[in-house]
């Protein structure tokens, strides 16, 4: 997707679609009122005979448009002037770009009612998210079924600073395009090595990337993260990706943690079949923070800051771990495991207690598709949020709302850990039906010791089919990223 800013009085190339966003109540003001003269009237002879009235993601969609040199005229409802805000533009400069994506031109040309640059901009970001598409393995699709728009040309006051503002979104798009790619690949190519091989490429945006294998993790003693590779051909791998982007080099760093478990079956506590191809997303938690620390690089944060990857595969096996094994996790704590199918609080368990070991960061993060029980508890557009410090609580509730990437804080209560009790270990790695993510956040709690961390369960927000948000094309969302790339921006730079 090519993407730029124009003047106002900038000729349209060829086969373009132009969209004009209007308020709700002013339909024919500005752009759209010029581009109704100039048709002679058409557009409010079209208004006249439907319904539109600019309500937000309302279209009113004109073919050969008499008067004007374009192919097609969208006026895009925007909803009221005075509840027009960042992700306002965001969503109707997708719902343009979703409505012409697959017309056949090539060209869309979008206006906003504020033509002002960083609002430009933002309608550029908008659009480079909503064009998103894995398309890698189709390799019959005919060219009339691809989408045709390639260019977007947006107006703005000042193109020259709308160019300049686009330039550190542009790279945040690209990298909620890594992590959507990573979420979108299928366990037989996106196993353990390969993911961890991707994430090393990301060296050439001068990130620095470690990696360690099995026997360095069996020699640091991370028996709960390998008993859940164990039953799996693909080694297991960790990936311990830096960016130190502070003046002070030695900063403590802030630290993010993801889950990868690259396929979840459930393991001898195998899942039904049933919507198993699901689990290849299970490594949404470490694809996001992969995105966030190529979104850190790309536009050259002002931070120090550590991404760790637990990345495995959960495979039934004759090697597998049984239920009722017990494992000695990193921190010295044992852990009955009841469910194999828990196996993301296991591999979090040792990458939590090695990453606060290693690095003393200022706080942890971790994302996981960690349980089921969240989707039934918040839906689609709210991943749960456990947190043991009430102002990284509130700065990560305050970045959601910027970024539109919906949080709910959820309790952490002390006398549900009885729940993870087991008879002749620490803890067991299941609680039962009642509460099952709190329980899950209450079990990674145990091997977190005395600094604020949060624990983001995702499994609600990682896929999202059918996406109920203009800039999110259907399937993988690479939630997260632009929330902790906010959040690092707005309190942990300079
Ligand atoms: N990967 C799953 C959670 C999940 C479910 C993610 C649906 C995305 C969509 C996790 O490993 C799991 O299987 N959790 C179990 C926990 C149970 C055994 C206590 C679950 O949620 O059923
Ligand atoms: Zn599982
Ligand atoms: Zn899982």
């Amino acid at each position: 997707m090519e993407i730029e800013f124009v003047a106002a009085d900038a000729g349209a190339p060829d086969r373009t679609a132009s969209a004009i966003v209007v308020f709700e109540g002013g339909t024919l003001a500005g752009a759209a009122g010029r581009a109704d003269q100039a048709s002679g009237g058409q557009i409010g002879r079209a208004l006249a005979a439907g319904r539109f009235i600019g309500a937000k993601g309302q279209i009113l969609d004109l073919l050969a448009p008499a008067g004007l040199n374009v192919q097609r005229l969208l006026l895009v409802g925007a909803g009221k002037a005075e509840t027009f805000d960042d992700l306002a533009v965001e969503h109707v400069a997708a719902s343009a770009f979703n409505a012409v994506k697959g017309s056949g031109l090539t060209t869309l040309r979008l206006e906003l009612p504020d033509p002002a640059a960083a609002r430009a901009a933002r309608a550029g970001f908008a659009v480079q998210l909503a064009s998103y598409r894995f398309d890698r393995y189709r390799t019959t699709e005919s060219a009339d079924k691809k989408p045709s728009v390639t260019h977007a040309q947006v107006v703005s006051d000042d193109a020259a600073a709308a160019q300049t503002a686009f330039e550190p979104m542009s790279a945040l798009a690209d990298a909620i395009a890594f992590s959507r790619d990573l979420v979108s690949e299928p366990a037989n190519i996106l196993y353990p090595e390969e993911f961890a091989r991707r994430v090393k490429a990301l060296e050439s945006l001068g990130l620095e990337v470690e990696i360690l294998g099995e026997a360095q993790m069996a020699e640091l003693g991370m028996g709960s993260l390998l008993g859940v590779g164990q039953g799996s051909v693909r080694e297991s791998q960790l990936a311990v990706i830096r960016w130190n982007g502070a003046a002070d080099k030695d900063a403590q760093p802030v630290a993010f943690i993801g889950k990868g478990v690259c396929f979840d079956t459930g393991g001898i506590s195998i899942k039904p079949a049933d919507g198993m191809e699901d689990m290849k997303w299970d490594m949404g938690g470490a694809a996001a923070v992969a995105g966030l620390m190529h979104a850190l690089a790309g536009r050259k944060a002002k931070v120090n800051a550590v991404g760790l990857l637990g990345l495995v595969e959960n495979m039934p096996d004759g090697n597998a771990q049984r239920p009722g094994d017990v494992v000695t996790s990193l921190s010295g704590q044992t852990i009955e495991v009841i469910n194999t199918d828990a196996e993301g609080r296991l591999v979090l368990a040792d990458v939590l207690w090695y990453c606060q070991d290693r690095f003393k960061p200022r706080f942890m993060i971790d994302l996981a598709t960690l349980t089921g029980a969240i989707i039934i508890a918040l839906g689609h557009d709210y991943a749960g949020l456990f947190c043991n410090n009430d102002a990284l609580a509130a700065e990560l509730l305050g970045a959601s709302g910027a970024e539109g990437e919906g949080l709910w804080r959820m309790p952490l209560p002390a006398s549900y850990e009885k729940q993870i009790d087991s008879m002749i270990a620490d803890m067991k790695n299941v609680g039962g039906r009642p509460a099952g993510s709190i329980t899950a956040a209450l079990f990674l709690q145990k091997f977190v010791r005395n600094l604020p961390w949060a624990h983001l369960d995702i499994a609600s927000t990682a896929w999202k089919k059918p996406s109920t948000v203009p800039t999110i094309p259907d399937g993988a969302s690479g939630f997260g990223v632009r929330l902790l790339n906010r959040l690092v921006a707005d309190r942990y730079e300079g």
